[in-house]
């Protein structure tokens, strides 16, 4: 995410000085083309791609180049302060476009725009267009109405019985890996989360819909899909014939041409058994698991209304662990929450210590309107909050430099995603642990192969190796020498 953020950074300073020293002025296009940014998680890339993709039926094309976008879009977060703030200063940043070709669209969806709604037409005067992530499909009516000379918001809920994801093109998604939308919305209560109100109530995609979207995408010659949804576990909720999360894991498991399937998130409270044994069980299940604790402390944990106590998670963890002792396992802390003494904050890096995950994000609390946290003093001072954050990051910067010393030596399969972001003279890829590893290239090996490679390194937060073995085919088909494998 930060890599793309960088890049357009830096086009944009560059166009920019371009365009203000007269040598490339915008001038009328041939076809209509929109500049996207997405800022967020993976259900935001997500959406980014199937607002693409209806813009496309529209005629549009993708751009790198800002000046010479018809439609400037962002798509926003809200979760936490930071990324809010960030939204406002982009927008700030890009209104000179808007001097350079009036008849530019100013567009901005997603959270930020679900939250804010008509005060964001208020707030931002170049901005024309406000919708939510629910509008998707309404964006041919949207723009016809922005063309006539109207400012819109719309950002209304679709009712969860009448409920219409935007169908998935496998067209749009280059590359071996994709992200696919199963369930949107979250029915949980934790006090501290805005998603609740901007993304509404729970809703599944159905079972069918979400079968053959794989079956497409695998035809398109994805390898690797990664399921998503604010929590995974309640999918099914409300669909008939009341399918649920592991029956959809099993099932689409069969696909054939299908490798790798992740998913994100789980709720700790609702990640049961059956799931933990599918890491076991079901031969396209990776072997990564996230799965968010939020606090070490279970006072904390209560006021958060997470709904287990931190023995309660580790049971979870151990779970996990008993069907995939390789497992890894990442989470999401955040630190600060209102009344979190030192001895909770304390009790957070017990539970580090104790889990050892292979990696956390970590987060410094921030007050979202209409969450009940809100209403809770924000007693702990930003340079405490840092502290603590600091001295978090700290200590799972050592825990997981240990832990990713396991892979050193040993044989990985890894599906090559493309030429390294760093070094594009190296590939790079994942292994079904979720870890980057970047490797020189042998004849035969492109992005979508299945390879398996040595690993030689073990840097910060990637490993390095060699091709062992260019070949397709599972590791637990393949039994290199010399290794403990999955
Ligand atoms: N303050 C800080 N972090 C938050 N998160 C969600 N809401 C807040 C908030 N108000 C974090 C949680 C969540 C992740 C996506 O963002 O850790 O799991
Ligand atoms: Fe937010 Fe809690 Fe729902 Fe996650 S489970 S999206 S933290 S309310």
């Amino acid at each position: 995410m930060l890599g793309i953020e960088k890049s357009h950074e830096v086009m944009y300073v560059f166009f920019c000085v371009l365009a203000f020293t007269g040598k490339k002025t915008v001038t009328s296009l041939p076809t209509k083309r929109v500049f996207a940014i997405t800022y967020g998680c993976q259900m935001n890339v997500y959406d980014t791609r199937r607002i693409l993709q209806v813009l496309a039926r529209l005629g549009y094309e993708e751009t790198n180049d800002p000046t010479k976008c018809d439609l400037f879009l962002i798509n926003t977060c809200s979760v936490r302060e930071k990324p809010e703030a960030k939204v406002f200063s982009t927008l700030a940043r890009y209104k000179p476009l808007k001097s350079l070709n009036p008849d530019m669209v100013f567009a901005v969806c997603g959270c930020v725009a679900q939250q804010h709604g008509r005060a964001l037409l208020e707030k931002v005067p170049w901005v024309d267009l406000v919708f939510g992530p629910d509008m998707i499909k309404d964006l041919p009516y949207l723009l016809e109405e922005i063309e006539k000379g109207k400012r819109l918001s719309l950002t209304k809920r679709m009712p969860r019985a009448s409920y219409e994801f935007v169908e998935v093109d496998p067209k749009f998604e280059k590359g071996p890996t994709a992200f696919l939308t199963i369930m949107k919305g979250c029915d949980k209560v934790c006090t501290f989360c805005i998603v609740p109100y901007v993304r509404g109530r729970e809703v599944s995609k159905p079972f069918a819909k979400v079968m053959d979207e794989v079956r497409s995408l695998v035809e398109g010659g994805v390898k690797e899909i990664t399921l998503l949804g604010q929590n995974v576990n309640s999918y099914g909720k409300g669909l008939e014939g009341n399918p649920d999360f592991v029956g959809l894991l099993e099932a689409l498991n069969d696909t054939k041409g299908l490798e790798r399937l992740r998913f994100v998130t789980s709720h700790p409270r609702d990640a049961d058994e059956r799931m933990m044994a599918c890491f076991k069980n079901l031969r396209t299940v990776c072997e990564y698991l996230h799965l968010p604790v939020q606090s070490g402390s279970d006072r904390i944990l209560k006021l958060m209304k997470r709904g287990y106590t931190s023995k309660e998670f580790i049971e979870k963890v151990e779970m996990a662990r008993h069907y995939c002792p390789d497992i890894a396992i990442s989470t999401d802390i955040i630190v600060g929450f209102p009344g979190e003494t030192l001895k909770d904050f304390e009790d957070t890096l017990k539970l580090l210590e104790k889990v050892q995950f292979d990696t956390i994000y970590s987060f410094k609390y921030s007050p979202r309107p209409h969450t009940p946290a809100s209403r809770m003093p924000d007693d702990c001072p930003p340079e405490e909050k840092q502290r603590r954050l600091m001295e978090l990051q700290s200590l799972q910067n050592e825990i997981t430099r240990k832990r990713m010393q396991r892979f050193l030596g040993r044989v990985e399969e890894v599906l090559v995603e493309g030429p390294s972001e760093r070094n594009p003279f190296q590939l790079c890829g994942r292994t079904r642990t979720n870890f980057v590893v970047n490797f020189d290239p042998v004849d035969g090996v492109e992005a979508g192969s299945l390879v398996h490679v040595r690993i030689t390194e073990v840097l910060t937060n990637s490993l390095r190796g060699e091709i062992v073995r260019p070949g397709g085919g599972l590791a637990s088909t393949f039994q290199p020498e010399a290794t403990d494998g999955h």
